[in-house]
């Protein structure tokens, strides 16, 4: 068996690579100077920087699969804004009623017909009957944890080790283990550490660790990616998400599966494929078709409990702390009607996942062509290099695959060849604007740079 990529040279390469891409941007440089002088790391969001090490890119606007840098290169995007932007470029389904609404105004703080639409169809995919809309899938899981404390009156919640809700003080916290020797820590600096001591973190697939943390009866919350998506791709064992709502049940904690990402990998998400009865479903990303949305789903039970306690401007009572002014905006909403009713459909997610499986098998052949100890990660739409023999159960199992000198290069060599690939922890993805020619670029460029990689 051919022994995994030397680290030195895919430096060598990631070296070679950058000096190319810079040469091919030179008017991204000039943009990135001028970006300099009022935004930090001349981005609008200083942590964009982190996660392409390799000279600024601007873009000018994309098509279906692709979007054009301001020096005219093209890429066929597999990283799809991580995932917030799987209906493609300049889909018509979704400009056109877009265009519709924004020429009408796009913003009221009073619901249309399109907030009714997007429920219903929400509701009919995943069996949570009652939503409520947010800007982001972080302000979704910020509500649902509120609105899971003030039901059951507890504080506590309990994640999975490589999991990520979103930019939340109360989720970004790491450890915390029962019979660990300290509590959960914060994740980042300006996290306030009290809310970091109400966070507990266990291994996924690991239902005695789960129940040991529900033992203490003080968790009002287990929040959790179906699969764990953002370190690399995780799968949940069979029968392990049905089991975990039972757990939560047992113990009188609620559930909240966050299908962010993975209600892309599947017509509904997982709960609906694995028939779940989470109480919380939370949504986002390419829900809105590239405009800041999210969305959480809930049960009857939790429906009435927030409208017994909504803000209550009629009345001295404190209610739940949800809402915000720009949430669910009338152009928010017919974007995510154009999702739902034109884009993503069962017959659009089958073509995906056909597509999907036909880069795992791409990328199956590549490894084996090598003879490598690796494996491509598949699930519906979603796969990518698994740099270990198997598959991974949990965070640690995933660790090495997110290896920083391998995504470095790779990413670097296939952007200056026409594909911008997923950042190092999640994909590539295929969109719904994607077609196999996409997929058998990114297959054959991908085993020239495992080739190069080797030599
Ligand atoms: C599973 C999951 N939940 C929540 C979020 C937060 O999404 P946003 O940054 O759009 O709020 C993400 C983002 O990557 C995610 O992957």
């Amino acid at each position: 068996m051919t022994r995994a990529p030397d680290p030195a040279r895919l430096l060598a390469i990631y070296d070679r690579e950058v000096a190319q891409f810079a040469a091919r941007t030179p008017k991204s440089a000039i943009l990135s100077k001028r970006a300099h002088r009022v935004m930090p790391d001349g981005v609008p969001m200083a942590w964009m920087v982190g996660l392409h090490r390799h000279p600024a890119l601007f873009v000018t606007g994309g098509q279906a699969s692709a979007f054009n840098d301001v020096d005219g290169n093209t890429y066929v995007d597999f990283n799809l804004a991580d995932l917030s932007n799987t209906v493609g470029y300049g889909a018509n389904a979704v400009t056109r009623r877009m265009s519709a609404q924004a020429e009408r105004g796009m913003q009221f703080l009073l619901p249309g017909e399109d907030a009714v639409a997007v429920a219903e169809s929400l509701a009919r995919r995943t069996n949570l009957p009652l939503w409520q809309f947010t800007i982001s899938a972080s302000s979704a899981n910020t509500e649902v944890i509120r609105i899971a404390r003030a039901f059951t009156d507890h504080q506590k919640i309990v994640m999975f080790d490589g999991k990520y809700h979103g930019h939340i003080d109360a989720t970004m916290a790491s450890g915390g283990a029962p019979g660990a020797n300290a509590p959960a820590a914060p994740e980042g600096m300006g996290l306030s550490p009290s809310a970091s001591a109400d966070a507990i973190n266990v291994p996924f697939n690991d239902l005695a660790a789960l129940e040991a943390a529900l033992e203490s009866g003080d968790i009002a919350l287990v929040i959790a990616e179906p699969a764990l998506t953002n370190c690399t791709l995780v799968l949940p064992d069979p029968g392990f998400l049905d089991a975990v709502c039972q757990l939560a049940r047992k113990y009188g904690a609620l559930v909240c599966l966050d299908e962010t990402h993975t209600w892309q990998l599947a017509f509904g998400g997982f709960v609906r494929a694995e028939a779940l009865s989470p109480d919380f479903v939370t949504l986002g990303k390419g829900l809105g078709s590239g405009t800041p949305l999210g969305a959480y789903g809930m049960t009857a039970t939790l429906g009435g409990f927030v409208e017994r306690h909504r803000g209550l401007y009629d009345s001295p009572q404190r209610g739940l702390a949800i809402g915000g002014t720009t949430f669910g905006s009338a152009l928010t909403m017919s974007a995510a009607r154009a999702m739902l009713e034109d884009v993503a459909t069962q017959g659009a997610y089958d073509r995906i996942s056909a597509l999907g499986a036909r880069l795992a098998d791409g990328i199956d052949r590549v490894i084996a062509a090598h003879d490598l100890p690796w494996c491509a990660f598949r699930y519906g739409p979603r796969s990518g290099f698994c740099l270990t023999p198997a598959l991974p159960r949990n965070y640690d199992e995933a660790y090495p695959s997110m290896d920083l000198a391998f995504s470095d290069a790779f990413r670097v060599f296939m952007a200056n060849r026409g594909i911008w690939a997923a950042i190092f922890s999640a994909g590539p993805q295929v969109s719904f604007a994607h077609l196999p020619a996409d997929i058998d670029l990114y297959v054959e460029l991908a085993g020239a740079f495992v080739t190069d990689a080797l030599t």
